[in-house]
């Protein structure tokens, strides 16, 4: 069985149940826009916190922080993961409660740190020894209690883009199992700060459940060791990193990858007692957003120009990730090869070399798949282009 988010009906395309065309923004097309279905990302909230064994999802806010999306997390009772003073002080704006912040980073600041002790959030997750000994001399000139997570390199081979890996062998993230001791020892010296959790977050755009089941598997006999001697020791923060297939739309399939992933924590923790908290990003929210653009020109042949480009969706530049692309009319039935181009005056801003749509004409509008993470959040106006609209059906 399978269930398609995209479908072609009389040759028009549907974005689940919607009729692009229909839209307002699309009809009378000015500039690319990015259309979001709500519904999309409140079926995988549901998804998600129904596994039984989660105590809480802190959404990676970093993967997109439209108010009306962290609305949707909010009234689900959900959290926030968060890694700068902006997106802390916007998740406050947006109505949540500095109890639901946990605090990740590489590189936190002063101001930073005293904000998130004066406003006692949920949890900082510490990412290395000299950030710990920052935070527990600030706690001391304050007097104020701080609850921190570790969060540890598990030393795991992800298969995603390096870039996107986060637990490779002198990563910048998280801290080196090695230099685990000392943050010991500086936690041991300063009752102000609690070591509430043992953190991992291995990578992003992982899909096979058994890289994720290797780190808790790994992670959960640490954590049992760490917990003989730090009684506060309560919390087990397996991160995030689930991805999806951006080369196929099947939602059926990604219901089925979540089971998968739930299965394999569910038997790695099996009579582990402490409460679970996941800073899921991407699947929640990537399926969740199409960008609508329109092609300018066509050259050399099949080489088509867009109005969109790398600076409202930098990751294929970035990272060569690939988005699927739809005519948003099927105006024939002959499919043709075509390189995809924005209008940055960078080489790099290129969707696909050699992509099949259905014959397309100039001034003809596209779909491209998948934009609802990691795609608004890194927008930028470089060439003083307009950050594109957004818009919720
Ligand atoms: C610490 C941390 N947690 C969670 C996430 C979310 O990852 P994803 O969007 O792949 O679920 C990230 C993103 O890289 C991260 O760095």
């Amino acid at each position: 069985m399978s269930r398609d988010l995209f479908t072609y009906q009389n040759n028009e395309l549907y974005f689940a149940d919607a009729k692009l065309s229909d839209i307002p923004a699309i009809k009378n097309y000015q500039e690319p826009v990015l259309v979001y279905q709500k519904s999309l990302i409140s079926e995988r909230i549901t998804w998600v916190k129904s596994w039984t064994k989660l105590k809480q999802l802190h959404f990676a806010m970093k993967s997109n922080y439209h108010p009306e999306i962290l609305k949707l997390f909010k009234d689900a009772g959900c959290g926030l993961d968060v890694v700068s003073l902006g997106e802390i002080k916007h998740g406050l704006e947006c109505g949540f409660k500095p109890s639901d912040f946990i605090f990740s980073g590489v590189a936190k600041t002063i101001p930073e740190i005293e904000f998130a002790i004066d406003n006692q959030i949920f949890q900082i997750n510490v990412e290395s020894p000299a950030e710990l000994r920052r935070i527990s001399d600030i706690a001391s000139k304050k007097n104020k209690k701080v609850s921190v997570g570790l969060r540890v390199n598990p030393l795991i081979e992800t298969p995603t883009h390096p870039y996107i890996s986060t637990a490779l062998k002198d990563s910048k993230f998280g801290i080196d199992l090695e230099a685990v001791p000392e943050c010991l020892d500086i936690i041991k010296k300063n009752p102000l700060v609690e070591f509430k959790c043992l953190s991992f977050h291995i990578g992003s755009q992982i899909l096979d459940p058994l890289v994720f089941k290797e780190s808790v598997e790994k992670m959960k006999t640490y954590f049992l060791d760490l917990k003989k001697q730090f009684s506060t020791l309560t919390r087990f923060d397996v991160g995030g990193g689930l991805g999806i297939d951006y080369k196929s739309h099947d939602l059926i399939a990604d219901f089925d990858r979540w089971n998968n992933l739930k299965a394999a924590y569910d038997e790695s923790l099996k009579n582990f007692d402490a409460d679970i908290l996941s800073e899921l990003g991407r699947f929640i929210v990537a399926r969740s957003a199409v960008f609508i653009c329109q092609v300018q020109y066509i050259k050399n042949k099949n080489m088509l120009v867009l109005d969109l480009g790398m600076n409202n969706n930098m990751r294929p530049s970035l990272y060569q990730a690939h988005h699927h692309f739809y005519n948003l009319k099927k105006n024939s039935s002959n499919q043709v090869n075509y390189s995809l181009v924005g209008p940055i005056c960078e080489s790099s801003d290129v969707f696909h070399r050699s992509f099949p749509l259905f014959e397309t004409k100039e001034m003809d509008l596209l779909v491209m798949a998948d934009c609802g993470a990691y795609v608004r959040s890194m927008a930028s106006n470089y060439n003083l282009k307009n950050i594109a609209q957004e818009i919720f059906i």
